[in-house]
């Protein structure tokens, strides 16, 4: 069985998983029957990556084949932004259910803590090109999503890109039900998070590390920003192992090496959400 990390649930989620953002529907499906076939069982998805319904005939496919049970699947996906009100909450979910051609997810979380206009656009803009915001607040949110799982929709639900303080509110909201079971966030050796992965680890919440390799192949990449893989500090830990620097399983670092690629931190973000910067819920102005 693949490592897995246990969630507050008492759920186990898989510790790798298979992200699908920008992996082109007419790809994403054989990309998905892939790496069930390579022994792959958690899926990150997204409203927002719009194609859900192509992860979705992949997972169906390898089901109907018999390769694996839905039941040992573990199936992320997120709310978007433009679903932020309480009663909206259940759409969103819906929506992502039936792309995905699923009865539950095993996880679902708040993408962003920033809610945006309702309506057909994934970013409305108005015209200075700053994001539309919505009068949500991320506590009536949570509690949309809370009812997801009274509902039976979501076996677990979290949040994505909040910072310590957006966690605290939840945490402190009056009759809160569930607390969130992730923080998927954006982690590796330039931006190692260290004091928002202790503070989660100290509230029973596990973390998730998006974005783990630097994302090289990212659309926004500027010719002079650091290109993690290429690192010479991890270039050379990974040589020593004859590992390449993207390889992380089935071999131990020693308390140096890991010192060493905690000292790379330069709270560098290759994932913002720039024309959000000025709304109030936008999670990157804080410390941690
Ligand atoms: N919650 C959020 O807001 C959020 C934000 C960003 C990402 N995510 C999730 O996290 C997942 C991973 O993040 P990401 O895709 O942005 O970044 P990433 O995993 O750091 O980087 C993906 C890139 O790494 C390359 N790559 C993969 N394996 C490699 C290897 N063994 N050696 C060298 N290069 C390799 C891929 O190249 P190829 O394309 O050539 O394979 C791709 O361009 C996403 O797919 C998504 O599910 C969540």
């Amino acid at each position: 069985m693949a490592t897995c990390v246990k969630l507050n649930t008492g759920a186990r989620m898989p510790a790798l998983g298979l992200g699908t953002l920008r992996s082109p529907p007419e790809k994403v499906r054989d990309a998905v029957m892939a790496a069930i076939d390579a022994g792959y069982r958690h899926f990150d998805s997204a409203y927002f990556y719009m194609n859900e319904h192509e992860v979705g005939e992949g997972i169906r496919q390898k089901i109907q084949e018999g390769v694996v049970k839905r039941e040992e699947l573990f199936i992320v996906s997120k709310l978007w932004c433009t679903f932020h009100e309480k009663k909206m909450v259940k759409v969103g979910c819906q929506k992502t259910l039936d792309s995905l051609k699923l009865d539950y997810l095993d996880m679902y979380l708040i993408h962003w803590p920033m809610g945006f206009k309702a309506g057909d656009k994934l970013i409305p803009l108005d015209e200075n090109g700053h994001a539309i915001r919505s009068n949500t607040n991320i506590l009536e949110t949570w509690e949309g999503m809370e009812d997801l799982m009274d509902a039976g929709m979501v076996k677990a639900i979290g949040i994505s890109n909040f910072n310590h303080a957006q966690m605290e509110a939840i945490l402190n909201k009056p009759g809160l039900k569930y607390k969130p079971a992730t923080n998927q966030v954006e982690c590796h050796p330039y931006l190692t998070q260290v004091k928002l992965v202790e503070y989660c680890q100290s509230k029973g919440i596990a973390v998730t590390a998006y974005r783990p390799l630097g994302c090289p192949g990212r659309p926004s990449a500027k010719p002079e920003d650091p290109v993690l893989l290429v690192d010479p500090r991890i270039k050379k830990i990974a040589a020593k192992y004859k590992k390449t620097s993207a390889q992380i399983f089935d071999f131990e670092l020693t308390q140096d090496e890991m010192d060493t690629i905690l000292s790379l931190n330069r709270n560098w973000r290759f994932c913002d959400i720039e024309m959000c910067r000025y709304q109030k819920d936008y999670p990157f102005a804080a410390e941690f």
